[in-house]
């Protein structure tokens, strides 16, 4: 069946009117694959020129690092601890260099992981009139459906839908998730933020701080979910999947399936974040690289758009965001500051930044409104 918002258009008007017409099915990218579109239309493809901006990198070797965290607890007198200093080293150089490290051994059981998996592809996979009734634009709703935050912002939509779901500080009820992933959803995230409080601990370490130093700030507040679901794409390479960003948290944990298609921008090569089994992938955002003074990095990544088969990921971002306003102000941590290393960045609350954020749509870096 022709779709409507497929045909081409040329006025700023008709862009509009191709947007709403998107918005208004409340099916997302999935709708348009159902309904057996051949071409990527054109709200998907407009300026995506940056996507051959950055070449691929010739090092097919070149690997953000896999961390074992296996023997974490490991600090007992008799080993000296050696253990658990050997991956905080690994850690802090990840962070320093690449802002992105992926982790095995951490705890998470594997049929959670699948499960999770699953559960986002069984909501997404659902029939169109379950799905629709959770289709929102309503950033207070916590459990919602959506796809592209930015739509009628951004200079092009991404090939991508999501379902939303803020979990911390104050949970949404069950009966507020789908049916198909409420238990896994709520069980997942339950492992996901004692990770996170791991690798607060982790980070906190490889700043040389005591190790409750970033849980004392309350950077593991607030959490929410972003279960994606990449519908497979007709034309790949007319668009993108995730277009090239950072991210506005402190920490995100990332589950993705074995499609691949996630890279991350190192010496301005894109280098793949390639899927291994079990592993989580985990990133520094932006909030982290300004308390840390830009010790630690938050580095652009993106997601190719999927060929026949569809790709799901679900990010664990680690943010209060605008949704729980809080009036703490974040800067650089002042025991890390010394007189050849002064603060490079202005406090902010978090509101604050995710209001600049989405003033930027992640496509200027916001750090830079805040340098000194
Ligand atoms: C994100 C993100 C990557 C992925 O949600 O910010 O970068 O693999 N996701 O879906
Ligand atoms: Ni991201």
């Amino acid at each position: 069946m022709e779709n409507p918002i497929i045909q081409q258009s040329s006025t700023h008007d008709e862009w509009e009117r191709e947007l709403k017409a998107f918005d208004d099915t409340k099916l997302g990218v999935k709708g348009l694959v159902d309904n057996g579109v051949t071409k990527v239309p054109l709200i998907f493809t407009k300026f995506q020129a940056s996507k051959a901006s950055s070449p691929p990198s010739e090092d097919e070797f070149l690997q953000v690092p896999v961390i074992d965290l296996g023997l974490i607890g490991n600090s007992s007198k008799d080993t000296g601890g050696v253990a658990r200093k050997d991956i905080v080293t690994k850690v802090r150089q990840a962070c320093e260099k690449y802002g992105f490290f992926q982790i095995v051994n951490h705890g998470i059981p594997q049929e959670i992981l699948d499960e999770m998996k699953e559960g986002t592809r069984r909501f997404h996979e659902e029939p169109n009139d379950v799905k629709k009734v959770y289709y929102s634009r309503d950033r207070l709703k916590k459990v919602r459906f959506t796809s592209n935050y930015d739509l009628y912002q951004a200079k092009a939509a991404n090939w991508r839908d999501s379902l939303i779901s803020l979990m911390l500080p104050e949970p949404p009820k069950p009966e507020e998730f789908p049916e198909t992933c409420r238990d896994i959803t709520i069980c997942y995230s339950e492992y996901a933020y004692k990770l996170g409080l791991t690798l607060f601990e982790l980070l906190s370490e490889a700043l040389g701080l005591k190790p409750k130093h970033l849980e004392e700030m309350e950077c593991a507040q607030g959490m929410f979910l972003l279960s994606h679901y990449y519908p497979a794409c007709p034309e790949p390479d007319k668009t993108i999947g995730n277009k090239a960003h950072t991210d506005p948290n402190f920490l995100t944990i990332l589950l993705q399936d074995h499609t691949g298609g996630l890279q991350v921008l190192v010496e301005n090569r894109w280098i793949d974040v390639k899927p291994v089994e079990g592993a989580l992938v985990i990133n520094i955002g932006d909030l982290t690289q300004l308390i840390s003074n830009d010790k630690f990095k938050s580095i652009k990544h993106r997601v190719l758009a999927p060929g026949a088969t569809p790709r799901i990921s679900v990010a664990c971002f680690f943010t209060t965001n605008t949704m729980y306003p809080t009036n703490r102000l974040y800067g650089p941590i002042k025991e890390i500051l010394s007189e050849e290393n002064p603060a490079i960045y202005r406090e902010t609350t978090i509101k604050d930044f995710t209001i600049q954020f989405d003033l930027r749509l992640g496509m200027t870096p916001t750090l830079e409104y805040y340098r000194i």
